[in-house]
């Protein structure tokens, strides 16, 4: 079996689409969610689908490697960036290479970087009159947004749009595209 971890800080609607996607997978299961924040409604989520949940710590995420022994106990064998905006350490990154996947609300390397993300990156495509957004899933190295992009989906954006609606557009294809290319990968890597 592999295990998939998901990290993530806020609502968690891509982290209940990925727990519900691998729920009955023959080879793929969500055995951890973690958090770096104690208020996200995805430990909640998380919580209620029978998956458990640990929060971290700025300093131990960064200046320990406690989280690792947690993975390690846990048995995980990816893990995956589900709205968590925290840069992911090297210690992390080096137990599992090329083994660390995001989705980014944007077509990279447009809209990427320290900063860019959630509703600031859907201001910003606003803002330059842009006529495509999209979502890149992305593997994840030492530096933000920069990774090998695996898949990219993009929709149109008309002159009308509001931010709000912008993100609803790239929220859409987000939840239809994350866990199948998560599955893909991994199928096609083990
Ligand atoms: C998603 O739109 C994801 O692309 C974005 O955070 C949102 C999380 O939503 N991630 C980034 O901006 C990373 N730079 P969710 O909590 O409802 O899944």
């Amino acid at each position: 079996m592999q295990y998939l971890t998901l990290f993530a800080s806020g609502t968690g609607s891509n982290a209940k689409k990925i727990i519900s996607f691998f729920k009955d997978h023959d080879t793929i299961r969500v055995n951890l969610l973690v958090s770096n924040n104690p208020h996200a409604k995805a430990l909640e989520m998380a919580g209620a689908a029978g998956v458990p949940t640990i929060t971290v710590s700025k300093y131990s995420f960064y200046e320990t490697e406690e989280l690792l022994d947690v993975l390690t106990q846990h048995q995980t064998t990816w893990v995956v960036l589900a709205g968590f905006l925290w840069l992911i350490p090297p210690y992390l990154l080096g137990a599992f290479p090329n083994r660390v996947f995001n989705i980014h609300p944007a077509l990279l390397p447009a809209y990427g970087g320290k900063g860019m993300y959630g509703m600031h990156v859907h201001r910003a495509v606003k803002a330059n009159e842009e006529e495509r957004t999209g979502i890149t899933i992305h593997r994840v190295n030492e530096r933000y947004d920069e990774g090998e992009i695996l898949f990219q989906a993009s929709c149109a954006v008309e002159p009308t749009d509001t931010p709000e609606l912008i993100a609803k557009k790239v929220q859409t294809l987000e939840h239809q595209h994350f866990a199948a290319v998560i599955e893909q990968t991994i199928l096609k890597e083990i």
